[in-house]
């Protein structure tokens, strides 16, 4: 059960391995990469409790030995304060040009790590070791690194690929409900945005895979990646279709902002509210039939997923204060907010032409709701 999914950049290919217990062989995957037998890891707290022993043992089978930083763990680590912390403590530990960094967490710490890398002696290679679903189909793959600024998320960084990626599906088994379903809230997005088919297929076997089925948590995070390997090699620096992959985040990120990044609110329940109320704007502008918001809400709700605003605990500003937090999102060009809009399942498009009336309309009525 070993997967491999390419992502194709020419001379900065690199491939995803996808398969159960990748953390115990990640020696034989990693030395191809080395010049010298020592590499520096990356990780939060929470995952280093969890599975620091065993990916260290697993790179010392090879005879690697890791230096490690553990940082605490959460939306909050994505900071100046600690990008300067982690480049610090790579200088101190002597990591040179022809070193690897392994990023061994969830986005949070895949995003630090890349960026840390790619700042680092104007930029080191790195390995993506996702622990989250999340990472695992979306964060870790692609090159988007970066930290949050107090102007809003992800607003400094920079494409950075790395040299491999590989997702231990077994990982996943540590995982809370909550954190399976705030990442499966990614995977529904590939469906959503481009492809029917797999949107009909996790209808059917989503609930299986969240309950732990192996075969089928190999098949969402290989299709994810593949989807998501094919955008980026079209379109590495989000010039257009990459956009795509930013389905239901501009209403999420709005969303994030507005509960102050914190455990209110993950970012993949931020994508999953703001993929419902994206596919209701789609719907009141006449884009799609009022058949596509139903799925959508149906799927999330068979699973168990957010998809309301009522799920938020707390205060949430009005329409107009949610509107004026989209205005923040990297999107915005002169001004005016781009946004995701679908022609029905699997059919999404870019677009600056939304009447923000229909939008205020659609986040009143979710507002009026709670
Ligand atoms: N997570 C969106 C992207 O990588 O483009």
């Amino acid at each position: 059960m070993q997967e491999t999914v390419t992502v194709n950049l020419a001379d900065r290919s690199y491939n995803i391995e996808i398969a159960p217990n990748l953390l115990a062989q990640a020696g034989q995957y990693v030395a191809p990469f080395l010049r010298r037998k020592r590499v520096a890891i990356l990780t939060d707290e929470n995952v280093a409790a969890l599975h620091l022993e065993t990916l260290k043992n697993g790179l010392a089978s090879a005879g690697i030995d890791a230096t490690t930083l553990v940082l605490p763990a959460g939306e909050s680590t994505k900071s100046w304060p600690n990008i300067q912390r982690s480049v610090e403590w790579l200088l101190s530990e002597k990591i040179e040009r022809d070193d690897i960094l392994i990023a061994f967490g969830g986005g949070v710490i895949g995003d630090l790590a890349g960026f840390a890398a790619a700042i680092l002696r104007r930029g080191i290679r790195f390995i993506q070791v996702p622990t989250t679903l999340l990472a695992q189909v979306d964060s870790s793959v692609g090159g988007k690194t970066g930290i949050n600024s107090p102007h809003g998320k992800n607003l400094v960084g920079a494409f950075y690929q790395p040299q491999l990626v590989l997702a231990d599906v077994s990982v996943l088994e540590s995982l809370t409900k909550r954190d399976y379903l705030a990442g499966y809230a990614e995977v529904t997005k590939y469906g959503l945005l481009g492809d029917a088919e797999f949107f009909g297929w996790l209808e059917e076997n989503g609930a299986a895979a969240a309950a732990g089925d192996v075969a089928k948590r190999i098949n969402i995070v290989r299709h994810s990646c593949q989807m998501k390997a094919d955008i980026v090699a079209r379109d590495e620096h989000e010039r257009g279709e990459r956009a795509l992959l930013n389905l239901g985040h501009t209403f999420g990120h709005a969303l994030e902002a507005a509960t102050g990044y914190s455990d209110r609110l993950l970012h993949g329940e931020g994508v999953s509210i703001g993929t419902a109320l994206a596919f209701e704007t789609a719907m009141r502008l006449g884009l799609c039939s009022q058949e596509a918001p139903s799925r959508v809400r149906e799927h999330f709700a068979n699973m168990g997923m957010k998809y309301l605003l009522g799920h938020i605990p707390g205060d949430l500003p009005d329409a107009d204060g949610l509107i004026t937090l989209m205005g923040q999102d990297k999107k915005v060009s002169d001004g005016i907010i781009a946004f995701i809009m679908a022609r029905g399942i699997g059919e999404a498009f870019v677009t600056r032409d939304v009447d923000l009336a229909v939008v205020r309309g659609v986040l009143q009525e979710a507002l009026a709701r709670r």
